[in-house]
């Protein structure tokens, strides 16, 4: 335990997780809270925290291995700055976006936001986390999420989840509309059904090519946002602004970190995101499903006409290909699983096939069990798919229950290994999809 003296007021403290700070005496602001004598709050590991005195302070902290408390020259902080911009938003009845590039502050920043709502007494703040390939920060990796605020945080991973949405991936570029379906969607239920006073809602850090802007605009439309908050570092996100003056939205322009804040890597991130999904789904239990009752909605087997003994031979021959196992969608393609290396579509007499290889399940493609709503029920790995029965075996959380609940399974971009590491991003599933639309089998995500 260490304790320490803090003071004049305005004085600097940068604090590394994991460290938990309890105030003893005096007062301290840590984004956009104010805690005072017998308060406490935490850093988790591997982030950091900038704090700022009110007065004389005097607090006691609990440190873990890498935690680390140390003043620091406020010149070059941006908590004023941060403080006096956002304090220009009336948050009531507001929703407010956050944008900006990757590890610019966003997640800091909506947790700044969260706090002023909760200390201007708002009843409830809805927050939606939107980006799915962040660290883990509401829901699991691959998934965005709504929920509810009702005390101040320090981190986002702090909030009740309310409800996720399984969004495939964690590159946001491959799925960008269904993102923005999905959020536009919790958006409007925290409203509706939820009653609360403001939506403050995160983003990813997806902005710098077209589609990006494109995405990010149709969002903060959408969802009806009075104000944006976009952090600007350098001129990454000049074009955004730009376009974001455009259109009815307040566009609140604040600076990023200096660059002595920690810099998480690519590499960083995937392994956050591993051990979120391990987090998640260890320890796990097999689940069969039947196919026939809960579907792979964006890969529908078991639901379709299988062709009769002459048709398969005679496609068998035109594919000139070992075909175990095909059948009819209702739109009039069909899909198949063959001897073939890659997926591949093959145009028989104007038939499109899908054809997918033996085994294309194998080794843990990452799926959702989803309500008949589209909300994620749970995370699981796909293991097996028996062909002569319709079952399939899927790697659930142990700890998961509503197996009544479960309308269909959607399939995910993503192959983990038995350690629940990333190995392989499965885009083909695109492709799937976009034919299931053109037969209007699968609600176009557009
Ligand atoms: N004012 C700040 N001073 C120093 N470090 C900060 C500050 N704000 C955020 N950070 C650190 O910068 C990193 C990225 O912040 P984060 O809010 O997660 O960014 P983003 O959501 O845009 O990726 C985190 O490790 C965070 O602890
Ligand atoms: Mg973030």
């Amino acid at each position: 335990m260490e304790i320490q003296s803090i003071g004049p007021p305005n004085e600097f403290l940068s604090i590394d997780g994991p460290a938990s700070v309890r105030v003893i005496d005096g007062r301290l602001y840590v984004l956009g809270a104010e805690y005072g004598p017998g308060s406490s709050f935490t850093v988790m590991r591997g982030r950091r925290i900038i704090a700022k005195s009110l007065s004389e302070c005097k607090i006691e902290a609990v440190l873990g291995p890498e935690g680390k408390i140390e003043t620091v020259n406020g010149a070059n902080e941006v908590i004023d700055i941060w403080d006096k911009a956002l304090s220009t938003i009336r948050l009531r009845n507001s929703t407010v976006v956050v944008m900006g590039a990757m590890d610019v502050g966003k997640t800091t920043v909506t947790t700044i936001l969260v706090n002023k709502g909760v200390k201007e007494g708002l009843k409830v703040g809805g927050v939606i986390d939107g980006d799915p390939g962040g660290q883990n920060d509401i829901g699991p990796p691959t998934t965005i999420s709504a929920s509810i605020a009702t005390g101040f945080i320090t981190h986002l991973t702090q909030l009740r989840n309310l409800r996720s949405i399984f969004v495939k991936t964690t590159s946001i570029e491959h799925v960008w509309d269904y993102v923005l379906n999905s959020m536009t969607k919790m958006v409007n239920e925290l409203w509706r059904n939820y009653n609360v006073d403001a939506v403050v809602i995160n983003t990813d850090g997806w902005i710098s090519e077209e589609n990006a802007i494109k995405f990010k605009l149709e969002l903060a439309r959408r969802t009806g946002a009075n104000h944006a908050v976009v952090i600007k570092r350098g001129d990454e996100s000049t074009d955004l602004i730009k376009e974001l003056m455009k259109i009815a939205v307040n566009v609140i322009t604040i600076p990023s970190p200096p660059p002595n804040a920690r810099v998480r890597d690519r590499d960083d991130r995937k392994i956050r995101r591993e051990m979120g999904y391990s987090k998640y789904l260890m320890p796990s239990r097999e689940l069969n499903v039947n196919l026939r009752e809960k579907p792979i909605v964006n890969l529908p087997l078991f639901n379709g006409l299988r062709y009769d003994n002459y048709i398969t031979r005679l496609i068998r021959r035109s594919l000139n290909m070992a075909i175990h196992y095909i059948e009819q969608w209702r739109g009039g393609a069909a899909v198949a699983i063959g001897n073939v290396k890659e997926f591949q579509i093959r145009n028989i007499g104007g038939v499109n096939i899908a054809i997918l290889p033996m085994n294309w399940e194998r080794g843990g493609l990452l799926v959702a069990l989803e309500d008949r709503d589209n909300y994620l029920l749970s995370l699981g790995v796909l293991r097996k798919i028996y062909y002569n029965t319709g079952k399939a075996v899927i790697s659930v959380p142990k700890t998961f229950i509503n197996e009544g609940l479960v309308d269909h399974i959607r399939l995910g971009m993503i192959r983990v290994n038995d350690n629940y590491e990333e190995v392989e991003k499965v885009l083909y599933i695109n492709r799937i999809e976009s034919l299931l639309s053109s037969q209007n089998i699968l609600e176009s995500s557009n």
